[in-house]
């Protein structure tokens, strides 16, 4: 068992607190915050209710999308925009996901795409890598829930910014055909590309209305 206490997290979403594994700094551990899938059952409106709590989990939630038949694929470029998946730990403040911890060209944590675009606003070079992310979301098929600019950090290669999803990967919603079909697939992932566009654009402009 991997020994968290008294470690701080170095970052934390609305569901889960993300530590550095003690024993290796290129791995990140996201534990679930206590009592968060329960809460998120009483949140919820009254038909997701007659879920089970653990659809509320988001470790579990992300373990089923990372076996989603996009990431099946004997493609080795599936993991170019995404963090890898190294499965479920047991640690001493509860089961925790274990996942590629992405750092940035001078080793430092990367910092999310909604930093980046708060602090330098759209860049040539952010253009450039986003354009990049999209054509192989396209490519690869990757489900995703809708792509949110604090759910994507900047890796690097060498110089150049490679986007990464850490977070959120997954069909929206129940929707069978996805799984099945790449003609359906397309026509979601599309629409995620889209939505991504104007959540970026949104943050760019003070988010003002809604910004779907
Ligand atoms: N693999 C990772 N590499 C680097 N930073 C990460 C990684 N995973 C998460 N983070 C950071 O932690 C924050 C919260 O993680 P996230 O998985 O989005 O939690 P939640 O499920 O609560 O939304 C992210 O916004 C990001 O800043
Ligand atoms: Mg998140």
């Amino acid at each position: 068992m991997i020994n968290l206490d008294g470690i701080q997290p170095f970052a934390e979403g609305g569901n889960r607190r993300c530590y550095v594994h003690p024993e290796n700094s290129y791995r990140c551990l996201k534990v679930v915050i206590q009592n968060q899938s329960k809460k998120a059952k009483q949140d919820a409106p009254w038909y997701k209710k007659f879920r089970s709590e653990s659809s509320f989990d988001d470790n579990i939630r992300e373990q089923r999308a990372y076996a989603q038949r996009a990431l099946k694929k004997d493609n080795p470029d599936k993991w170019k925009h995404l963090a890898k998946w190294y499965g479920m730990v047991e640690t001493s403040i509860g089961l925790a996901s274990e996942t590629e911890l992405i750092r940035d060209n001078k080793n430092n944590i990367a910092i999310t795409l909604e930093k980046y675009l708060f602090t330098y606003g759209m860049t040539d070079e952010m253009q450039e890598a986003l354009k990049e992310f999209e054509s192989w979301l396209r490519s690869t098929l990757v489900l995703t829930k809708n792509i949110i600019p604090h759910n994507i950090v900047l890796g690097y290669e060498d110089d150049k910014i490679i986007l990464k999803i850490v977070d959120g990967l997954g069909s929206k919603s129940y929707l069978p055909f996805t799984y099945i079909s790449d003609f359906f697939a397309s026509k979601y992932v599309e629409r995620r590309i889209e939505l991504m566009q104007s959540r970026i654009n949104w943050d760019l402009t003070g988010r003002k209305g809604n910004w779907k």
